[in-house]
């Protein structure tokens, strides 16, 4: 039973006439400062069911409880603060994560049921935007934080590897192109090409013509055109693949757009079947004005199929392939208006699982307050910041450890880890700001903060020469140890939350105020000293080697025992 749940019980035994064990639940706070205790009722709740002061009635409530399952319950104001025994709750969750280890917080509310994550996504011919490593390191954390309470997530790459840009790119490629220039800067050179064809289309529209052709002829299996396309395809697979090996994060699926190909005509077929296709402009579109959105485009005048086709045969598919409990899309909140069009589709189509698909937007990354941009093909390199990243991390801890061994790999574990931290310890919806310093720090709210305090916690065990003992005697009593038991407990609400809330920063939020609230006790207690309370001391430090590595794991980051 947890302490919230103590709380409720206690309290349904007197008030129970007016609110049930769960309302009661739903009610109980927080407070802010710990002299207000551990968990609060307000009573103003009552108000309505009593008619009188909401001071009145928690005094009067208060005198019917019994007190002994707690420290002590007190009356402020229009609330009713519980105190709870810090030494029986201490040695319990101390027990726990001492017995469960990684597993601590697990939970099965997912049934092993799948969760296809449609993440990264990248498009071809061009390199990984910030966007990108945004959907990367969400996609990848929330996978983690989905398997955490039981589900099964399937990470999809759905790469940008169809549509009319191949067109461009394949003149631009025999117009202008060379084998040479693409084999050597695969990304840069097709992006250049990119940007040419664009630049040069604004004098020469005839050639928005002749690209729409090769699209077509692409469309068709034509043979040069597919084996251009597969050559770019490949080329750009292998920049990409090494930003991920570099993050470290890896997918169950490389489906892009393409693979949809031989897939669009049944989805055609379905929709004029179900009658949803109508003739707009010599196009085919669906209307979709009952939800206040604009017409689905689903096939161009010329017969070519766009975007939003290929994720109807996409979910189609997914549906079919995984039977999913959800179906999560981690893309920027600019394609917001994609996300709403297909769900609506899809429920016009009849399809009752359309509720499960859940677009989950982000929002940008700034640079000095101003939006990155691909289009003129000035682009942020990702892997140059990401070595940026290493460069700096690695000169940190040259100055602060000099002997540790494995500085490089530790450099890159942390370089990488500090910059997917700082995308994930901010409300996703929120833009933020990106400066390499900040976010390399050692202080303040960083991953190499976090990092470095679990090292540290590390290091006081290997001092001691630490040995897990569950049958110790593991009771705390003093108001240090409490702030960090009571955040060890936190972790498992952390983990629902983030979950049903699509939102890692919950557990980073999660992770600083565990290192901080850890980095106060280490200040103010003499952990290594030899009494009574030595083992429950250490135990606590092991709790929170065993959390903190947790939620970095969860994030996606890596948990050096040294650094
Ligand atoms: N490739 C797209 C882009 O970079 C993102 C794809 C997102 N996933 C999807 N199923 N539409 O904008």
């Amino acid at each position: 039973m947890s302490e919230k749940q103590l709380v409720a019980e206690t309290l349904v035994a007197v008030i129970g006439e007016h609110l049930s064990s769960d309302e009661i639940l739903n009610l109980l706070e927080k407070p802010k400062t710990a002299q207000h205790g551990d968990i609060a009722f307000p009573a103003f709740a009552l108000a309505k069911h009593l008619r009188k002061a909401p001071q009145v009635i928690a005094g009067e409530i208060v005198e019917q409880l019994p007190q002994k399952a707690f420290e002590k319950i007190e009356v402020v104001g229009p609330y009713i603060n519980f105190f709870l025994k810090k030494d029986s709750v201490s040695e319990e969750i101390l027990h726990e994560i001492l017995e469960k280890g990684a597993d601590y917080g697990n939970q099965m509310t997912g049934e092993g049921r799948n969760v296809p994550i449609d993440m990264s996504s990248p498009n071809i011919a061009k390199p990984i935007s910030m966007g990108h490593l945004r959907s990367t390191v969400i996609g990848n954390a929330l996978a983690n934080i989905m398997a955490k309470i039981g589900y099964q997530p399937i990470k999809i790459n759905h790469l940008g590897d169809w549509g009319t840009q191949f067109g461009k790119l394949i003149v631009a490629y025999k117009k202008w192109g060379s084998e040479e220039a693409v084999r050597e800067n695969p990304i840069q050179e097709l992006l250049n090409l990119y940007v040419r064809f664009h630049n040069e289309a604004e004098t020469q529209p005839e050639l928005e013509d002749e690209a729409r052709q090769w699209f077509k002829k692409l469309e068709d299996d034509d043979a040069e055109a597919l084996t251009l396309w597969a050559w770019f395809r490949e080329e750009s697979l292998k920049e990409f693949m090494h930003i991920y090996d570099m993050l470290d994060v890896h997918f169950d699926s490389f489906n892009g757009e393409a693979f949809y190909n031989d897939k669009m005509d049944a989805i055609i077929e379905e929709l004029k079947e179900k009658h949803l296709l109508v003739e707009s402009k010599g196009a085919m579109v669906v209307d979709l004005e009952k939800y206040g959105l604009n017409p689905a485009l689903i096939q161009k005048s010329d017969g070519a199929t766009l975007y939003i086709t290929r994720d109807l045969a996409a979910a189609e598919y997914r549906h079919k392939t995984y039977d999913f409990a959800q179906s999560l899309y981690v893309v920027g909140n600019e394609q917001s208006m994609h996300f709403k069009q297909l769900k609506a589709v899809l429920e016009e189509m009849g399809h009752e699982w359309a509720k499960d698909i859940h677009h989950i937007p982000f929002g940008l990354i700034t640079q000095g307050g101003k939006k990155l941009s691909t289009r003129k093909g000035k682009i942020v390199l990702l892997e140059e910041v990401l070595n940026e990243a290493i460069a700096s991390a690695k000169e940190q801890i040259a100055a602060k450890n000099p002997d540790l061994e494995n500085k490089d790999e530790i450099a890159h574990q942390v370089g990488v880890g500090a910059v997917v931290f700082h995308d994930l310890k901010n409300d996703r919806l929120n833009n933020f700001d990106f400066n390499l310093e900040e976010v390399v720090r050692f202080e303040g709210e960083t991953g190499p903060y976090v990092q470095y305090t679990h090292a540290r916690a590390c290091s006081i065990l290997r001092k001691a020469n630490f040995e897990i003992d569950l049958d110790a005697a593991l009771a705390l009593n003093d108001a240090d140890s409490w702030e960090v038991i009571k955040l060890l407990q936190a972790f498992k609400e952390a983990v629902t939350k983030a979950a049903a809330q699509y939102e890692p920063s919950v557990i980073a939020k999660h992770a600083i105020q565990l290192a901080q609230a850890f980095n106060k006790y280490y200040a103010h207690v003499r952990i290594l000293e030899d009494n009574e309370e030595k083992q429950a001391r250490l135990s606590l430090v092991k709790a929170v080697t065993i959390v903190l590595a947790e939620d970095l794991r969860l994030l996606g980051l890596k948990a050096p025992e040294n650094m």
